[in-house]
């Protein structure tokens, strides 16, 4: 679609969703609700464990220990397969739950007899806490992926196997949460005996054949980020009620702002509207954006501007310190021997099939380069897709019965 056209609908929508009061009516009390919250109300057993990583950040782990069906001895729990669901860029855990049990990932997991553990990266609304930082100082968002990679990815894994006294668990990512996956089995190959597969839904390493409009951000990212530093901002787009508020204000007051809001996420992943579900849309904005540091952002447009499946780059004196070299090392996917299903959408603007090709050439293990058969499936659909339980879900099921 034309850019400026778009541009202008967009704005018109806003500013029309801003003059209009919101339909009491329209209110979905899923709204008000937080990950344990909604995983209650859908029926399922919940536990919130916490993590602490070695340079002490306090992360939180959704667990979904067993399905809806029966109460479950601790026994038989122990008999369960852990799961580690890992979620994207700027999500949360919310990222498999935000849909009905029939449909959500998580929900499908623990019903079809797996122990279900969800991630929280560090920085995200669920793990923006620390032993001695608060994330009010400048230290506490001194953090890219590379340490969610090096640090929260080996961290969480050793939690869950000591907890459920299991040798190995099966990871699923999506998007970032494949990207810290490839770096952390690259650089700490020890890992890679604790996972038995691991499912890239929409994976990102190298991000070279990006279709996202965001990349015309990125030739600008290090400007930005400066000024953001400059004004004080290390957090990037974090929950905020105030901002959930205005979002539900604007977004879903009538159905022309609904579709203009949903557009504008499809504007950023990839247009698939027979996929979306506008009725969970409130919901979805409601958790999302879930926040990151500034610096997380500012490295996916280094790998966009370098082509490259690196460290994050902090200029050539500072590279020097901490790696010893002026340029940031690479991170090499042919160290990965862990089996892997690549798991991509046609028009994905953010996972290229290209991107996704060259990958699936670097992976010494690769299992299968899986590319879902729906012409127009995208970078989202992965966690909320109406027909991803058929095309992504019962397919990861069916493979994990291999391993
Ligand atoms: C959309 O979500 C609602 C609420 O969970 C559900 O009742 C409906 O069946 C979903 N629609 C599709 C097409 O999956
Ligand atoms: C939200 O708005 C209220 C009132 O305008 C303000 O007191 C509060 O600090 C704001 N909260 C955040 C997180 O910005
Ligand atoms: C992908 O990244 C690697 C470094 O990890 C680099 O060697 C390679 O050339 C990149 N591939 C493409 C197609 O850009």
């Amino acid at each position: 679609m034309n850019f400026q056209l778009w541009l202008l609908l967009v704005l018109t929508s806003i500013y029309s969703g801003w003059c209009v009061r919101i339909q009491s009516e329209n209110y979905n009390p899923d709204i008000d609700l937080d990950v344990p919250g909604l995983i209650n109300k859908y029926g399922y057993p919940v536990e919130i464990h916490t993590v602490t990583t070695d340079d002490g950040f306090i992360l939180t782990l959704h667990r979904i220990p067993h399905g809806r069906v029966g109460t479950r001895s601790e026994n038989e729990i122990q008999t369960r397969e852990p799961v580690l669901m890992q979620h994207g860029l700027l999500a949360s855990s919310c990222s498999w739950i935000l849909a009905s049990p029939e449909k959500a990932p998580a929900y499908i997991m623990a019903d079809a007899g797996y122990d279900v553990w969800l991630g929280n990266a560090r920085g995200n609304r669920y793990s923006r806490a620390h032993t001695r930082l608060s994330p009010d100082e400048e230290k506490f968002w001194d953090f890219s992926w590379d340490e969610m990679a090096s640090l929260d990815i080996p961290a969480v894994i050793d939690y869950i196997l000591l907890t459920t006294k299991h040798q190995q668990l099966y990871y699923i990512g999506h998007s970032m949460g494949t990207t810290i996956f490839f770096a952390c089995m690259a650089t700490q190959t020890k890992y890679q005996s604790k996972v038995k597969a691991m499912f890239a839904l929409a994976p990102v390493a190298n991000v070279s054949y990006i279709k996202s409009p965001i990349k015309y951000l990125a030739p600008f990212a290090s400007v930005i980020e400066k000024l953001m530093e400059l004004l004080g901002e290390y957090e990037f787009l974090p929950h905020n009620d105030n901002f959930t508020k205005w979002k539900e204000y604007v977004c879903t007051t009538y159905n022309f702002e609904e579709l203009m809001c949903r557009n504008a996420i499809f504007f950023l992943t990839g247009f698939d509207a027979p996929q979306f579900n506008l009725t969970w849309l409130p919901v979805i904005l409601s958790h999302n954006p879930a926040g990151t540091s500034v610096r997380t952002v500012a490295h996916y447009a280094q790998q966009y501007n370098d082509g490259k499946f690196e460290h994050y780059d902090f200029g050539k004196e500072e590279n020097m310190r901490r790696y010893h070299q002026t340029t940031p090392p690479l991170y090499y996917p042919t160290r990965i021997k862990v089996p892997v299903v690549l798991m991509s959408g046609k028009n994905d603007f953010l996972a290229d099939p290209k991107d996704v090709s060259n990958l699936a050439a670097h992976l010494p293990n690769l299992i299968i380069n899986y590319i879902v058969p729906l012409q127009d499936f995208n970078h989202i659909d992965f966690v909320w897709g109406v027909d991803a339980a058929q095309y992504v879900y019962r397919v990861i099921l069916k493979y994990m019965k291999f391993f």
